[in-house]
């Protein structure tokens, strides 16, 4: 969990339509201990998925997340959604740090794994 949480949000719209919003979240407290990583989240409208607007998305976010002096972003993704985790490890350069095992429950009642995943913004 966050302490005293800051909470960056990016909108991507078309005319009055909001079609994509992306977040980052981090720690306003220099004394945390995990004050120096960021947390990610983002979902793009079915109609705008696969034109590369998450990929961007995430890369504003990351030159954001790096002025404001974060040095790690993490972000989790079931495992049943290959197009994000293609994004995110393929497009963008994320690792696998962890999982865990059954952790979401899926409207079918089938449970999958969640995925944890890293990228170090400088290094350490
Ligand atoms: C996941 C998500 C954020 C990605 O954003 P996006 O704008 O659609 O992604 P991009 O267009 O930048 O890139 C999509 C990539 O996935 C690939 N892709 C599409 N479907 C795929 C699939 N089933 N398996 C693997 N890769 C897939 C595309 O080919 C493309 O890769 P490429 O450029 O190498 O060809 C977006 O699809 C989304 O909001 N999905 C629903 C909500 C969600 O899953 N949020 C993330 C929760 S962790």
């Amino acid at each position: 969990m966050i302490r005293n949480p800051m909470v960056i949000l990016l909108i991507a719209k078309d005319q009055n339509d909001v079609i994509a919003q992306a977040t980052l979240e981090y720690s306003k407290e220099d004394v945390s201990k995990t004050a120096h990583v960021g947390v990610l989240g983002i979902v793009v409208h079915p109609s705008y998925q696969n034109l590369g607007l998450g990929t961007q998305m995430f890369l504003v976010l990351e030159d954001i997340a790096k002025e404001v002096g974060l040095l790690k972003l993490e972000i989790a993704c079931i495992e049943k959604n290959q197009r994000a985790l293609h994004v995110y490890e393929k497009k963008l350069n994320y690792f696998r740090e962890g999982c865990r095992r059954k952790n979401i429950k899926l409207k079918d009642g089938t449970f999958s794994d969640l995925i944890l995943l890293g990228k170090f913004l400088a290094p350490l």
